[in-house]
């Protein structure tokens, strides 16, 4: 993302737009160039940017956007484009949760002037190790987002050094698993699908609601994100029932120290997803057994928390 915002040309005195409910790479990118990150707050069922959210935030010095794809489910991209060009400035994508993801026929990270992938092991498509990609259909970005990958290599000049780049090529370790494991991304994604439409065939949305997904959009569900009421106590009972679930993510961006001096105003809507959001279980080799286990015994739970 670091290079995908320099081969952009946004650096210092810049602003770049950036939901605060992400996960803090996509804001540490920016502030990594030396530009400012402007936190837009979300839409309450998708818990995504929009772009009124994205457009609040916005100021004359903002050059980009970060549009996140949170949690394999897509945001509006036809909506934040229109508000990009709108605003004069890029959208860039980061679907590092989102590999295989489709807002209409178009696949996440196509969307934008650039895509990002983060293929850390726990992803949908994940690595046997770091690594990651960034994808662009502008031939010249792509020139030159090789070249900064690569100390600023000049294409076919070896050790003529015309930028200054870095190290951030994929070893070919990584490559070779990835591209094995690529062959079955689009089955596993549907995998996931269907768990997650179990999930919300058992759940009852009175006690759990699930996060929202565009109907324009086929979302990969890299997690399955619901909200409930005493969330922190529901969590206790069902780590006490052997059922383990996580946080995506329990401080939003903009009340991170190394950010909060970017935060200029409340995010009423990240703010309070923050206190209910729960990460259910799920990949791609679960059972429908065990999402019927999880659903009664967070069925369970939330009834006992609530008449405790
Ligand atoms: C939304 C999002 N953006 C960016 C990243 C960063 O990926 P990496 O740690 O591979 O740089 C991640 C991965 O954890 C992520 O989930």
């Amino acid at each position: 993302m670091t290079l995908a915002l320099r081969v952009l040309g946004i650096g210092p005195g810049d602003e770049v737009v950036v939901p605060a409910n992400t996960f803090v790479a996509t804001v540490e990118a920016i502030v990594l160039v030396g530009a400012r990150p402007r936190f837009a707050d979300v839409d309450p069922d998708t818990l995504l940017m929009t772009a009124d959210t994205m457009k609040a935030a916005a100021t004359p010095a903002t050059r980009a956007a970060i549009v996140v794809h949170l949690y394999g489910q897509m945001a509006d991209v036809d909506d934040l484009a229109r508000g990009a060009t709108e605003l004069r400035i890029a959208l860039l994508e980061d679907a590092a949760q989102a590999h295989g993801a489709r807002w209409h026929s178009a696949r996440a990270g196509s969307l934008g002037r650039v895509g990002c992938f983060s293929f850390y092991p726990g992803k949908n498509l994940g690595a046997f190790g770091d690594a990651g990609a960034v994808v662009t259909s502008d031939s010249a970005l792509a020139e030159r987002l090789r070249s900064l990958r690569d100390h600023g290599t000049a294409s076919g000049g070896r050790y003529q050094h015309e930028v200054l780049g870095t190290n951030s090529r994929l070893d070919s370790l990584q490559a070779v698993v990835l591209t094995v494991k690529l062959r079955r991304l689009d089955g596993w994604n549907a995998r996931r699908r269907r768990l997650v439409d179990h999930y919300r065939r058992l759940l009852d949305p009175e006690l759990v609601q699930l996060v929202d997904q565009r109907p324009e959009s086929q979302p990969v569900h890299h997690l399955a994100v619901a909200r409930v009421r005493n969330r922190d106590q529901v969590r206790e009972i069902l780590v006490n029932k052997g059922i383990g679930t996580r946080i995506h993510y329990p401080t939003p961006c903009h009340q991170l120290p190394p950010y909060t001096r970017f935060s200029h105003v409340p995010l009423p809507v990240t703010e309070s997803a923050a206190r209910e959001i729960l990460s259910l279980p799920l990949h791609p080799h679960m059972a429908e057994r065990d999402v019927e286990r999880v659903s009664a015994t967070l069925t369970a739970a939330v009834l006992e928390a609530r008449s405790s």
